[in-house]
């Protein structure tokens, strides 16, 4: 079958999207042509003003009935899609517009640029396809037709139990099934604790700066103020913290200080501990990237030291792919029920059929397979990216290397002021993000300072950014 000569090249390029009605099981046929010309029109494929193929050429081309092409086209004309003119055929009418491209469609994004260093993504075509693809036909096989009621807000019994055991085994989290409660990322386990603390009379909670804008975003719509805490060499600094009498709560991130890098000192951990026990507060640990450690293994997590008085959490989107969203919270026993309420009032439980995939992936040893997959890759990038600002850049400082998806990098004065190198980066086609954007406080030193992610690059794609990017600066 080829695509008919009549109709122009309009025609041609709608052709395709049409072989599937020849395809489909004959009581199917008809819907799935009349679906599929919708989408040709809709997509502008088929642009208006085109001339279709008589209903005899259309069936005889596709080898379906004449009756089931004139059946199709009585209804996408009755739908306004099509128009008949008695004696001179079938044609695309006007009234289906492809969608217009909305302003924000329009704004740069990161798939726009010809190489993407912003920081925050794993590499999405490590995701394991084949091994989700065959997790998924097992839990469908096995799930029996009550499994797909409303689940338990706190998450599937087989996947709190997977958690636990991974988040223990892998993170040094005390992490029984019973404490483990499933949600959708780090972004709901935020909103979760800045809801359940603002019932309790909480309005201001600490922040590390430099720190994650979308923490302060996420407890903000709780009703939450945030403020900024400074860090020094080992970790959030205590004395502006304690100079903070109204402070109960602080978020952190102590395995791997999100932007920065820094893995807080042994002693400022316990030091953040003692601090919350003394005004009977909290430290919410944001473990988001906490496996990936590359030259030891790595940090135990916080909430491992006094499970009373810290909140933990993750998500798969570092190790898997942010758009499953999927992740925990484990909080104290004195939080459960409140956060557990919330939970249930929010969104009734995530989906079970995702949660059950992640349960069987993680039982069946695919997501310790999935980090040893991922850590081996980025310890490749993050030295191709180390050797790359060497000799691109000569001169420039590089820290936080050794965990996670990015660094900081520090380059001198020369290459600057910041606003017209980024500007250049921009014109050049090389999306990279400024430290300024995570925090107020940077050195007025005339150097430029990068967050550049690394994991989404394979080294050679690094190696030609940064070259580029030296050009262009
Ligand atoms: C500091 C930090 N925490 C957590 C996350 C992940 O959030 P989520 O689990 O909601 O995808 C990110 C995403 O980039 C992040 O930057």
């Amino acid at each position: 079958m080829s695509a008919p000569e009549s109709g122009g090249q309009t025609w041609a390029a709608a052709w395709e999207l049409l072989l599937p009605a020849a395809a489909a099981p004959p009581r199917a046929r008809g819907r799935t042509l009349q679906s599929a010309l919708r989408e040709a029109v809709r997509s502008a494929r088929l642009a208006p003003g085109t001339r279709l193929p008589s209903s005899r050429e259309l069936a005889a081309d596709l080898g379906v009935s004449r009756g089931l092409v004139t059946e199709a086209y009585e209804q996408l004309t009755a739908e306004g899609y099509l128009r008949a003119d008695r004696g001179s055929g079938t044609w695309v009418g006007g009234a289906a517009r492809a969608a217009a491209p909305r302003a924000r469609d329009l704004a740069p994004r990161p798939g726009d640029a010809r190489v993407n260093f912003l920081p925050g993504s794993p590499d999405l075509s490590l995701f394991p396809r084949s091994a989700w693809a065959a997790a998924q036909r097992a839990v469908l096989a096995e799930l029996p037709h009550h499994g797909l009621g409303y689940p338990d807000p706190r998450g599937l019994p087989r996947l709190r139990t997977a958690l636990a055991e991974l988040l223990t085994r892998r993170r040094g989290v005390v992490a029984d099934p019973e404490r483990v409660i499933v949600c959708s990322g780090v972004a709901q386990a935020m909103s979760l604790v800045g809801q359940v603390l603002h019932a309790r009379g909480e309005r201001t909670l600490g922040a590390e700066d430099p720190g994650s804008p979308e923490h302060a975003q996420q407890l903000a719509t709780a009703g939450i103020a945030t403020v900024r805490l400074p860090l020094d060499d080992e970790g959030l600094a205590l004395a502006p913290l304690r100079a903070r009498r109204e402070l109960r709560t602080v978020v952190t991130t102590p395995s791997h200080q999100f932007p920065s890098g820094l893995s807080y000192a042994p002693r400022r951990r316990t030091e953040l501990l003692d601090w919350a026990r003394s005004v009977d507060g909290l430290v919410v640990e944001d473990d988001y990237d906490g496996d990936f450690r590359y030259d030891r293994a790595p940090v135990g997590a916080l909430q491992g030291l006094d499970p009373e008085r810290v909140a933990y959490t993750g998500s798969v989107s570092k190790s898997l792919a942010p758009g499953l969203r999927l992740g925990w919270l484990l909080v104290p026993d004195s939080l459960t029920d409140d956060v557990v309420a919330r939970k249930r009032m929010m969104d009734l439980g995530n989906p079970v059929l995702d949660q059950a995939l992640l349960a069987h992936f993680v039982e069946r040893g695919g997501y310790d397979r999935q980090l040893r997959r991922c850590q081996r890759a980025y310890r490749e990038r993050r030295d191709a990216l180390v050797s790359a600002l060497e000799e691109h850049f000569p001169g420039t400082e590089v820290t936080g290397i050794a965990a996670g998806l990015h660094v900081i990098a520090r380059v001198p004065e020369s290459y600057g002021p910041q606003d017209a190198f980024l500007e250049r980066a921009a014109a050049a086609g090389v999306a990279v993000r400024p430290l300024s954007d995570y925090t107020s406080t940077v050195p007025d030193d005339g150097a430029v300072r990068l967050v550049i992610g690394y994991a989404q690059l394979a080294p050679a794609r690094i190696a030609d950014g940064l070259r580029l990017l030296a050009r262009a600066t």
